[in-house]
């Protein structure tokens, strides 16, 4: 398939780190106008309470806004386990359109039986205004940028290339941070592992954009690296370290993980594009914890 992609072109990104999550969201401006992309975006929960709320979107907003960009395109990585999507409280201010790798469906269907969703939850992905299938392109102002399927985290997992940079979602960390867990339901070392190879098969000098950065060793927090660096220095996978190798090594970290603390309203939150569940008759809404599931 040919590469229609810019990877001449150099998109400004900002990004904007969430501390209580250690999420990092992006605004992408395409360099040849004023269109932008958002990337995995955040709304604050205080889930002791009960609570959300959008300091953080509200910083990108006003950026966006600051800067009178457009935006073009909601990009949702992947579904999150660890933090809420602020995609539709941003669209609903800003517009653009929401995209999510096709697979959606397929962590639709999981979840919707963990949380004993009723049939008003479709599992076509059809909260989403886009589907991205591997290899899909879209366009964010004049830029051409391209979707790939990065599996094995989650199935629905999607790097997306904007020019000479990648926003890589969980499938890789940076390099002193390895890679994510491959434990959750749907998810596979071993397809985590071929994934990365995609990333890493982009060439050398690709700005790579992390969705997590959780400073190992007490380091500053960092989100931006390169596949070079990846290449060299990553400690899953860099070096030249084997799939037989990585999939030992990922398989017995992720049996001593426990659960991300937000992962119950999350997941709830984001397999409907960010939605809270539907209110009841009394205008009231709830999230559910299922017992012994997870
Ligand atoms: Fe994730």
């Amino acid at each position: 398939m040919k590469d229609q992609t810019d990877t001449l072109l150099h998109p400004e990104v900002t990004g904007f780190f969430d501390p209580a999550t250690n999420t990092i969201s992006y605004v992408v401006k395409d360099p040849g106008s004023n269109a932008c992309a958002i990337v995995d975006s955040v709304m604050d929960i205080d889930y002791a309470a009960g609570r959300i709320s959008y300091d953080h979107a509200d910083e990108i907003i006003a950026f966006v806004r600051q800067n009178d960009l457009s935006v073009d395109w909601l990009i949702e990585t992947h579904v999150h386990a660890d933090h809420l999507s602020a995609a539709p409280y941003i669209q609903a201010q800003l517009g653009g359109k929401l995209g999510i790798g096709a697979k959606i469906t397929v962590v639709q269907d999981t979840f919707g039986k963990v949380f004993n969703e009723g049939t008003e939850f479709q599992r076509d992905g059809s909260q989403f205004d886009r589907l991205f299938e591997d290899g899909d392109t879209y366009d964010v102002g004049g830029m051409t940028c391209r979707a790939i399927h990065t599996p094995g985290h989650t199935p629905a997992c999607m790097t997306h290339v904007m020019g000479d940079a990648a926003f890589v979602g969980d499938t890789l960390f940076m390099p002193d941070g390895g890679s994510a867990r491959a434990d959750f339901p749907g998810g596979d070392a071993g397809e985590l592992f071929d994934s990365i190879q995609k990333v890493l098969a982009l060439p050398d000098e690709t700005r790579l954009f992390m969705c997590h950065d959780y400073g190992p060793g007490g380091r500053e927090i960092l989100w931006e690296t390169s596949v070079a660096e990846e290449k060299a220095h990553n400690i899953h996978v860099g070096g030249g370290k084997t799939k037989e190798e990585f999939v030992k090594f990922r398989t017995e970290r992720d049996a001593g993980l426990e659960m991300p603390k937000l992962i119950i309203p999350s997941l709830q939150v984001n397999m409907r594009a960010g939605e809270l569940p539907p209110a009841d008759a009394d205008g009231k809404r709830f999230l559910k914890v299922p017992i012994n599931t997870l």
